[in-house]
């Protein structure tokens, strides 16, 4: 079932989702699957589409994804201190990101998009003709997921320990790249509002920089 959300509603509302995960709904197969056949209509660098989405389900293979996220968390959310003590929006998002560390092996769907090649040692035009053709496939994935009433976030913490996920998950490390974890579920309550953002001039520059 869709939303009623205007398009520029889907865009200002499509938020970074952690505690408001509804852990003990499933997700429909179907609706990934549509999800995911929006998601390929986005564009990539390359003359195909040489993007792989990894849909994980099995509660196994979600914990040990979620043991490896909070490893390669660790090193971050030791230096950030109790979110309790940081004023404002920095100490909300910390406190959502240690309840996702307690939570996301039960979040009952992770997506991992992949591209096909490697960019260590690469050019930045290399890498960024590669990172480029997998991003908008996936913030297409995420606004079609939205647009259901699920939830999503955008994380990279497991990439620390992308090898032993690809091991874990069977995925080709020397041929493939894992670009993201993307938690998935239906959220609770499906009304969220846009964020506050830096004013418009103080990124938009006209004719120069
Ligand atoms: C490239 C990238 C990497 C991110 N990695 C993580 C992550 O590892 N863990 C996490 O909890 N959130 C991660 N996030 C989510 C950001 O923290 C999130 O976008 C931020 O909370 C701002 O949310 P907002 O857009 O709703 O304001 C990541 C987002 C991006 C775009």
């Amino acid at each position: 079932m869709l939303l009623e959300l205007t398009p520029d509603e889907l865009l200002t509302t499509t938020r970074a989702v952690r505690k408001r995960l509804d852990l003990t709904r499933p997700v429909e197969r179907e609706v990934l699957e549509e999800c995911l056949a929006l998601a390929q209509q986005a564009p990539t660098g390359s003359y195909k589409q040489d993007w792989h989405f990894v849909v994980v389900t099995d509660p196994g293979l979600r914990a040990g994804l979620a043991e490896l996220w909070r490893q390669g968390g660790e090193k971050y959310l030791s230096r950030a201190g109790k979110p309790e003590e940081i004023p404002g929006i920095m100490g909300r998002v910390l406190d959502s990101v240690f309840h996702l560390v307690d939570h996301l092996h039960q979040v009952p769907v992770h997506v991992i998009p992949c591209i096909e090649g490697r960019t260590e040692g690469k050019s930045v035009f290399a890498q960024a003709s590669r990172w480029g053709s997998i991003m908008p496939a996936v913030w297409s994935f995420m606004l079609a997921a939205r647009s259901r009433g699920l939830g999503s976030v955008w994380t990279s913490f497991h990439l620390a320990h992308e090898r032993e996920a690809a091991e874990l998950l069977g995925i080709p490390y020397d041929e493939v790249m894992q670009a993201a974890l993307i938690p998935v579920a239906y959220t609770i309550g499906t009304d969220f509002k846009p964020a506050t953002r830096a004013p418009l001039e103080s990124m938009v520059h006209w004719d120069h920089w």
